[in-house]
């Protein structure tokens, strides 16, 4: 019978569910190295913490509670890599580099009777910007290629880009029409030494060195921290050292548009390896906000619960309650010893604030899953 019941849902699940994917950090306050948070990421959640933006930053450096910690671990490292990048931060795959190019003191590059040759970014150059329409335009200015790089940004798009033969074609033409064919023309191309890379192998371009970082001290500085008391910003520093660390986790929410009471919810969402939602911050709740609209049933089951003979509420996951968003009169351990068993649900209306329910109503519920 459970196993009908279980496949029966299981159809009903998967023709009814609406899913949210979004990143939530944990705080892990032990020491470890690098290399052994990375290890403990990987396993436990998704991988040590990734950061696209300030948003996310803010939301990591909350994460960490405990604030006598000087520095935390999170998963950008210095690759060691050598890359040559577009100044759009598009891929640098065609790199038509001239006769014994690049020589390798230099990390700009220009464009000279057709191919690529690497200068000295302090060479003061003309140099071509793309525009809206990316129509070729060449500055009648000799500028170095930071100038050139802030010129083309602030009054077109920016320095050229030259992805492919037709391209090449294209601009070297475009310099031979202006009589420039015998000069070095700055490209859009430069190069990064040391390169970082985040753990999880994201491409989010989002640093936030705090002045004069990444310095490399001793020239063995190849790992990330964030001072939390500094706002979060970023130093690096030896990968050998032991901090506590942030893991993400990659948590897809999915709504289960069946009835069912609090422990059937609970048990169904485990016997899919997956468990009933936990909303441990603002940015959680936002997502269920998103996906109960569709719910229905007035309110959707949580993986909240009370616990008579403490006398607390407390989430299935094991974390205790911390953010809140209790419906007026709700949540108080007052009113909740005096029913049978109590569990916690949102609701699915216009104001998504949580409330008191008995376990045995039979309400929609959240399963999320770790990606
Ligand atoms: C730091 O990274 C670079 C590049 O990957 C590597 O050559 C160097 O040995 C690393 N240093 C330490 C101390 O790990
Ligand atoms: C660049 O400017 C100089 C003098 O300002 C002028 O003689 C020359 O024709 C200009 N070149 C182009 C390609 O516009
Ligand atoms: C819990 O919140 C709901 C919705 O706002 C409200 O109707 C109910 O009265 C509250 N429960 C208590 C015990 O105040």
């Amino acid at each position: 019978m459970d196993q009908i019941l279980h496949f029966i849902l299981l159809l009903i699940a998967l023709c009814s569910v609406s899913e949210c994917v979004r990143r939530q950090y944990h705080f892990i306050n032990e020491r470890k190295t690098w290399t052994e948070a990375q290890r403990y990421c990987r396993e436990k959640y998704t991988d040590l913490a990734t950061v696209d933006n300030m948003n996310d930053m803010n939301e990591l450096n909350k994460c960490v509670n405990d604030r006598s910690v000087q520095f935390v671990w999170i998963g950008l490292q210095k690759t060691g890599r050598d890359e040559w990048q577009w100044s759009s931060g598009e891929p640098a795959l065609y790199l038509n580099w001239g006769y014994k190019q690049p020589e390798g003191r230099d990390n700009c590059a220009m464009m000279f009777s057709g191919t690529f040759h690497d200068l000295s970014c302090n060479s003061k150059r003309h140099f071509i910007c793309n525009n809206a329409n990316t129509a070729l335009i060449l500055i009648n200015q000799t500028m170095n290629w930071r100038d050139a790089q802030s010129y083309c940004r602030q009054n077109h798009i920016d320095l050229v880009s030259v992805r492919n033969q037709n391209e090449n074609q294209q601009v070297q033409q475009f310099i031979s029409d202006r009589q420039l064919s015998g000069s070095w023309i700055w490209i859009g191309l430069f190069r990064v030494r040391d390169s970082w890379q985040w753990s999880d192998q994201s491409d989010s371009s989002f640093r936030y060195w705090d002045s004069g970082e990444p310095n490399n001290v001793g020239g063995v500085e190849n790992c990330t921290v964030i001072k939390p008391n500094n706002q979060g910003r970023w130093h690096d520093i030896s990968c050998s050292n032991r901090y506590p660390f942030v893991c993400h986790e990659d948590v897809e929410l999915i709504l289960i548009k069946e009835s069912l009471t609090w422990s059937e919810a609970l048990r169904y969402c485990r016997q899919n390896h997956v468990d009933l939602v936990s909303v441990h911050s603002e940015e959680i709740q936002r997502h269920v906000v998103n996906v109960v609209k569709q719910a229905s049933t007035a309110a959707v089951w949580l993986g909240l619960c009370h616990s008579r003979i403490l006398g607390i509420w407390y989430w299935v996951s094991g974390e205790t309650v911390c953010y809140q968003n209790w419906a007026p009169g709700n949540g108080t351990s007052e009113e909740d010893c005096e029913h049978a068993v109590r569990s916690g649900a949102v609701q699915s209306g216009e104001d998504q604030r949580w409330i008191s329910r008995p376990e045995t109503d039979k309400l929609n519920f959240i399963c999320s899953r770790h990606k």
